[in-house]
């Protein structure tokens, strides 16, 4: 069965074509094309997605992606279309909405509804195309710009969130902590980057670009930032007030001018640190309250290397019979591909309708309302 996946829910412009089949233990995919534009870029200068830009820019992008995607490809061999409907900035989900209910239409496919999260999901329990063997419940944590939040999926598409962000998603704080050190947007990945250098001290390995001389006398702050709500004997998070107090403790030194690129590290530092403790610790509960076998990471920040490895080896230690899965860091971003694969998995499971009446953009759809 082969599935035409369109994501627009954030600012990426994603297209793929995937095919997949049921296997004796689990599904195998097969990606035939994926064509995506960043909007990244563009956003930049505003620090982080503008809502109309990202329309516009979807709208521009959509025709290029679905020729890229379809090169050589007949619409013939085409099973169905799968579009993300939410959650995400709806005059973005709109967009991917409009242009794939046109696109069903003028093919005569069946479509689709996804939620980008179930996307994120079932493509991070993926390995190199197969979701083989997964033992049930599976627990996943998933980290973007957008949310921060565990996921039960005690049977298969059926799930329910048992712990989130009260305040801003992981990502978010992430790219607002890097705007702070006057790293572009977006920050995720060169807090990482700063950070790692800080972990190894290798700060000659600094971009040029990042090397903003600090102005009069530089200082290397020793930083210490809180981790909040680890003790809490819930697997709910907070991360707005851990953004807070890396602004006051820049704030306190001088401003980030006085701070010197050691300095800079360091604070990228403790941050990844303070995250990686409390995500580690409500990890921890989360497997212990759900007696989940198989715990799996997925989203944007899933892509960063430092929670990856200690995430991994803290279940492992204390958890030894679970299995703890990380997607590929290829999918972590948005992209249209695992909106193809969710939809793939629950077709082939006769797990999903065909829309028969027009989809609605939902900003706010919830994972456990895709049930
Ligand atoms: O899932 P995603 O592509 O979009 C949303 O659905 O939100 O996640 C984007 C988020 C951004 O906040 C970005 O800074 C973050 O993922 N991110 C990272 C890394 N790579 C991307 N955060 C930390 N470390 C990374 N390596
Ligand atoms: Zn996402």
């Amino acid at each position: 069965m082969k599935i035409l996946g369109i994501e627009t829910s954030c600012d990426e412009t994603g297209v793929s074509i995937v095919s997949g089949e049921k296997t004796p233990g689990g599904f195998s995919f097969e990606t035939i094309s994926a064509a995506l534009a960043s909007q990244a870029a563009l956003h930049a200068e505003y620090g982080g997605v503008y809502p109309n830009l990202a329309k516009r820019e979807h709208i521009k992008n959509l025709p290029l992606m679905l020729e890229e995607a379809m090169e050589g490809i007949s619409p013939d061999t085409i099973n169905a279309i799968a579009v993300t409907s939410g959650p995400g900035l709806e005059p973005a989900l709109w967009t991917g909405i409009t242009f794939a209910e046109k696109l069903a239409a003028q093919w005569r496919k069946p479509l689709y509804a996804i939620n980008h999260m179930e996307g994120h999901l079932i493509s991070s329990l993926a390995q190199s195309g197969k979701i083989h063997d997964v033992k049930l419940p599976v627990l996943a944590l998933l980290i973007s710009g957008g949310h921060t939040e565990f996921i039960l999926m005690r049977d298969w598409f059926q799930y329910k969130i048992i712990g989130q962000t009260q305040d801003d998603a992981v990502g978010e704080a992430f790219d607002k902590v890097a705007r702070m050190l006057i790293l572009p947007y977006p920050g995720g990945p060169h807090i990482s980057r700063m950070a790692e250098l800080g972990r190894t001290e290798r700060y000659e390995l600094l971009e040029e670009s990042l090397k903003t001389p600090p102005k009069g006398h530089a200082t290397h702050p020793a930083f210490s930032l809180p981790r909040p709500m680890i003790h809490d004997a819930n697997c709910n998070m907070s991360f707005s007030g851990l953004k807070t107090s890396v602004l006051y403790a820049l704030r306190d030194r001088g401003g980030i001018q006085k701070i010197s690129m050691e300095g800079r590290a360091a604070v990228a530092r403790e941050f990844e640190d303070a995250v990686s403790d409390v995500l580690i610790a409500k990890s921890l509960r989360a497997i212990e309250q759900t007696g989940a076998q198989t715990m799996v990471l997925g989203g944007g920040v899933a892509a960063n290397a430092h929670l990856r490895k200690v995430i991994a080896e803290a279940v492992a230690k204390e958890f030894p019979e679970v299995d703890f899965l990380l997607p590929d860091t290829s999918i972590t971003g948005d992209n249209a591909i695992m909106i193809a694969q969710a939809a793939l998995a629950r077709a082939l499971s006769g797990k999903i309708e065909a829309a028969t009446e027009p989809i609605t953009a939902k900003g706010n759809l919830s994972l456990s309302a895709a049930v």
